[in-house]
């Protein structure tokens, strides 16, 4: 499977944070926020991405994460040049996809649950048609939402909808098979002229081929729209790493224990981290340092013949 990390926009809410520079660069507590979809499709074993970004900016996430090869993963990149939609990807990333399936990740959102690395690895694995992610808000107009029957079978979708017939939102993570290019090319533009990610959905909707998987309780989605949210997303991120002594969104961690990269390998990227971070990745591969009293708790499971080398 293929990924993709859509991380355009003007971010305009987000002004003057973003004058000069994308809104998927800023900070997230210890992190550049395109750290935290990144290191979900890693966790879901993608290692072929390819990330979109307006024009001007493309070349910040270039010198931030380069060709990838330090974290045993691919980064290529796109320009979108307007905000056309989120479904352009498709079309922007029509030859990286190739034949292949596709995941694609908003460059915005951010998630954290138990267990999270095994759902995503059961969805690549099943996937037939579309997987989404619904995920419950108070503000429910706000997003793209899904409408369940009495059993939470997925029978309707509708982006902002004025009145929600669920509180369940689609979150900024899909998997499509690679109809998906197809369908994208023949998607009119919306009202707004956007090409609709709810309207790709609704097709497999349509033909049957959707899926959602419902994330509970205890699990945690957000996205970055405004200056609260930003804010809001880096004080949890602070309060769990804090609490647990684990990174989320940690690159390297995930490169690590998805044996994308050997222990040395993680050595040296730890060394380019200055402080607690490059810190954490020496303890994670036991390289010698001062000795930390933090504990390191295993935050991910790892999946069977693909840990750690
Ligand atoms: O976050 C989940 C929601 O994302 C879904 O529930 C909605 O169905 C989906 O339409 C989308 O809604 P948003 O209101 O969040 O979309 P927004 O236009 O803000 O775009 C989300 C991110 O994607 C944002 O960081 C900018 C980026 N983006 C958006 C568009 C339309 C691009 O990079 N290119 C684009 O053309």
């Amino acid at each position: 499977m293929k990924g993709i990390i859509l991380a355009g926009g003007s971010g305009t809410r987000l002004k003057p944070l973003t004058g000069v520079v994308s809104k998927q660069i800023l900070p997230v507590y210890n992190k550049p926020m395109i750290y935290y979809p990144l290191s979900v499709l890693m966790l879901a074993g993608i290692r072929d991405i390819l990330l979109i970004s307006a024009p001007g900016h493309l070349d910040m996430f270039r010198r931030l994460l380069g060709d990838g090869s330090s974290l045993g993963v691919r980064i290529d990149y796109a320009e979108q040049k307007e905000p056309n939609g989120i479904a352009e990807a498709f079309l922007l990333g029509a030859d990286h996809i190739g034949d292949d399936q596709v995941a694609l990740i908003l460059g915005d959102n951010v998630f954290h649950g138990y267990k999270f690395s095994d759902l995503l690895r059961r969805t690549v694995e099943q996937l037939d048609g579309c997987a989404l992610f619904g995920y419950p808000v108070q503000d429910p107009w706000r997003y793209g939402i899904a409408e369940l029957d009495a059993d939470r079978r997925l029978v309707g979708l509708a982006e902002k909808p004025g009145e929600p017939r669920s509180n369940i939102a689609v979150t900024g993570l899909y998997m499509y098979d690679n109809d998906v290019v197809r369908m994208a090319q023949g998607l009119v533009p919306s009202e707004r002229g956007e090409l609709e990610i709810t309207d790709i959905n609704r097709i497999y909707l349509e033909q049957g081929r959707a899926h959602l998987a419902e994330l509970g309780r205890g699990f945690v989605w957000l996205d970055m729209g405004t200056h609260d949210s930003l804010l809001e997303a880096g004080q949890y991120v602070q309060i769990l790493e804090q609490r647990q002594g684990v990174r989320i969104g940690c690159v390297e961690e995930v490169a690590y224990r998805k044996g994308f990269i050997d222990a040395e390998e993680c050595r040296l990227l730890a060394h380019e981290q200055a402080g607690e971070y490059g810190d954490y990745l020496l303890d994670l591969v036991g390289a010698d340092r001062v000795p930390s009293r933090r504990n390191h708790a295993e935050p991910f499971a790892t999946p069977t013949g693909a840990g750690p080398r």
